[in-house]
């Protein structure tokens, strides 16, 4: 079997390194002072990024998660060469096109529930939310949100304060934005609070008819893949219906296909009332989207939402695609078979390492979470660190999670084919061994 890494002596390279010294000089260090790959990309193909100097890498980290379609699908690429040829910008509100129109369309139909849907297209997933917040508010009259323990929405004002974890997201950032509310979220790894005790613990906090929206990502993302414990959405449900609460879903990182069905919240059954989505909406290209009830949806006053560049129709086309290409090539099928496999190996893994405390997720949404011990689940984040160092000098780029930063996730390109997997997932082992040792 051929192999995919090609590594030409160590990683990174002399080109890779003239570019990194030029970064030094003029790019801010703090939008990543250090990438997770050493390594410039000079092309991307499915889950293989070729660097300047010539190395072949597996990209476990899909663009950090922009890229279930995989990199630089040709028929995306050739919508957007096509798009790109006619117009590049109008302003929907200025001079509208139909690609806007048929994107939301789509995604209105998509969406869970039977409840008429519209949609409102942005460039990124933090002005999703922000927006969702803002319709949350219009349509309820209320202020306060609802946000959860190991949240990640975004670094805004508004979504920053949103988002749990203070460094390096918020970390001299404040005065942060009023009334935010912190809950937490049970998951089975760690529950936190019994489901049943959680409606005393919200009402003891604030008044539920002041809440205009609770905001709560189906999975939780960059807080570590934690997957919420049996009942917790469908009680959230609930209660927002209870009090007329806005049910918003955060699914820009778990959207798209990733766990198996292209919202994740369908796993649950449940019709929210406003979903986000955004990172492999469009394959990588900035596009994001509110989907919500129409009478939510309609609720503001008109040019209350928007933007200049929202909705671009490069993007468009592009999402357009990627729906096309999840649907003929049947990617929610693949998600579910590709996670099949990484959690075979994974369990295999944690059976052989103590440094594993718990393997979780859902479809191809998976994580390792890594401990120095299992009983008291005491965060291993040098360990988790190492390992993620271990495998880019072996060719793998893997992403990191989790407020601890000890967890390591799967964005992985549904893209990506079985060999590829095993041989990534082979890396990652032998990293793991290394680190234990
Ligand atoms: C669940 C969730 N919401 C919002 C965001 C913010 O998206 P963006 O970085 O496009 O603003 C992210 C980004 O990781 C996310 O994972």
């Amino acid at each position: 079997m051929s192999k995919s890494i090609e590594i030409k002596g160590t990683l990174p390279g002399s080109k890779s390194k003239e570019i990194a010294e030029r970064r030094a000089k003029y790019v801010a260090d703090a939008v990543g002072k250090n990438s997770l790959s050493p390594c410039y990309i000079a092309k991307g193909e499915g889950a293989l990024v070729i660097d300047v100097d010539g190395n072949q890498l597996i990209d476990f980290t899909g663009g950090w998660g922009c890229l279930t379609v995989g990199h630089a699908p040709k028929r995306v690429v050739n919508a957007i060469k096509d798009q790109a040829d006619k117009y590049l910008h109008a302003d929907f509100s200025a001079v509208p096109y139909e690609s806007f129109v048929e994107l939301a369309e789509r995604l209105a139909v998509l969406a869970p529930g039977r409840t008429p849907k519209k949609v409102a297209l942005f460039n990124s997933g933090a002005e999703a939310v922000e927006n969702a917040v803002k319709l949350s508010r219009m349509h309820t009259g209320r202020d306060a949100i609802v946000v959860f323990e190991n949240a990640f929405h975004g670094r805004t004002l508004l979504t920053m304060t949103m988002t749990h974890k203070v460094k390096p997201y918020k970390y001299k950032c404040g005065p942060f934005a009023p009334e935010v509310y912190r809950l937490p979220y049970p998951s089975p790894y760690q529950p936190t609070i019994g489901i049943e005790d959680f409606e005393r613990d919200m009402i003891g906090r604030l008044d539920p008819e002041e809440i205009a929206a609770v905001v709560v990502e189906p999975i939780q993302g960059e807080g570590g893949f934690r997957v919420p414990q049996e009942g917790f959405l469908e009680k959230l449900r609930d209660l927002t219906e209870k009090y007329g609460i806005m049910f918003v879903v955060d699914e820009v990182q778990t959207g798209m296909g990733r766990t198996g069905k292209l919202f994740a919240i369908e796993h649950w059954d449940i019709e929210p009332d406003l979903i986000t989505v955004a990172k492999s909406l469009a394959a990588g290209m900035p596009l994001s989207a509110v989907i919500g009830k129409k009478e939510i949806m309609d609720s503001p006053i008109e040019g209350a939402i928007g933007g200049t560049y929202v909705g671009n129709p490069v993007c468009c086309r592009a999402a357009i695609e990627v729906l096309n290409i999840i649907e003929e090539e049947n990617l929610l099928e693949r998600a579910k078979d590709i996670g099949k496999k990484i959690r075979g190996r994974l369990d295999e893994m944690k059976e052989k390492y103590e440094l594993i405390g718990d393997v979780r997720g859902i479809g191809a949404m998976l994580a390792i979470e890594f401990v120095k011990d299992r009983e008291t689940k005491e965060p291993a984040t040098e360990e988790a660190s190492a390992i993620v160092k271990d495998c880019m000098e072996n060719g793998v780029a893997i992403a990191s999670a989790g407020i601890y930063g000890n967890v390591i996730r799967f964005l992985i390109s549904l893209a990506i084919t079985d060999e590829q997997l095993e041989e990534g997932l082979d890396v990652l082992d032998n990293a793991i061994a290394r680190v234990v040792k």
